[in-house]
């Protein structure tokens, strides 16, 4: 499997206009860009501009409900993702645990209704005992087409990357728990620590929220895995 490189933009840029224009940025620096698989997570409202604009890349929702449709206002089902050619989610990302409250039940059911619909999820997880939670009774067979993503708390948008050292532990505890999970790192990634995740501690990919916004370092990350 290529290396798999996550922007999770967030709740950013602030117009579409500077969506596109961060998009098309990135466009143009990854044209030869081939042992990547690189995917954009942007907010909702940019993916029915940008989701017309690419070749190079992948898109991805930042979240999804787990139902398919109907009085759930304020949701996006999944399907309504690949409406939109999302190949990829995430879910359970910390940043919605903590401010919106949603349980690694919430996540479980989200990750269900993803796999059905055929997105690739996209799980964050914080720690092993989130991670159990949240596969309860995916069937093994279907690990092959979950990502985790290992994201501690403490590095998430803070300048302070987990050491390369205890990442590789999670990162072989889980793979010992099932071989076929594919693993990111996420927190504080930019330039100088990507080889640290990929070389070092040997995660399949990265999964990149601030660094994704400046297109110089995105461009900088990726062509320094290709
Ligand atoms: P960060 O965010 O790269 O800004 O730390 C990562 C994430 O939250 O997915």
């Amino acid at each position: 499997m290529k290396p798999l490189i996550v922007a999770n933009w967030k709740m950013n840029p602030k117009s579409l206009v500077e969506a596109k224009r961060l998009f098309d940025s990135v466009a143009k620096g990854i044209k030869n860009v081939k042992n990547i698989e690189v995917v954009i997570c942007p907010p909702f409202p940019y993916l029915t501009v940008l989701n017309s604009e690419f070749s190079t890349f992948k898109l991805g929702g930042q979240d999804c409900f787990w139902g398919e449709k109907g009085a759930f206002t304020g949701e996006v089902s999944p399907k309504m993702l690949k409406d939109l050619r999302c190949q990829y989610v995430i879910l359970g990302h910390s940043e919605r645990r903590r401010h919106l409250n949603e349980t690694d039940e919430m996540v479980n059911k989200k990750l269900n209704a993803a796999l059905k619909e055929k997105l690739k999820p996209i799980l964050c997880v914080a720690n092993f005992l989130q991670l159990k939670k949240d596969l309860k009774g995916i069937p093994a067979n279907d690990f092959n087409k979950i990502i985790v993503a290992y994201e501690p708390l403490f590095a998430i948008g803070t300048g302070k990357p987990c050491s390369p050292e205890k990442a590789k532990k999670i990162r072989t505890s889980i793979q010992k728990m099932n071989k076929n999970l594919t693993v990111l790192y996420g927190g504080s990634v930019n330039y100088e620590n990507t080889q640290d995740y990929i070389e070092k501690a040997g995660f399949q990919g990265l999964l990149i929220g601030g660094a994704s916004l400046n297109p110089q370092e995105f461009l900088k990350i990726v062509k320094s895995i290709d």
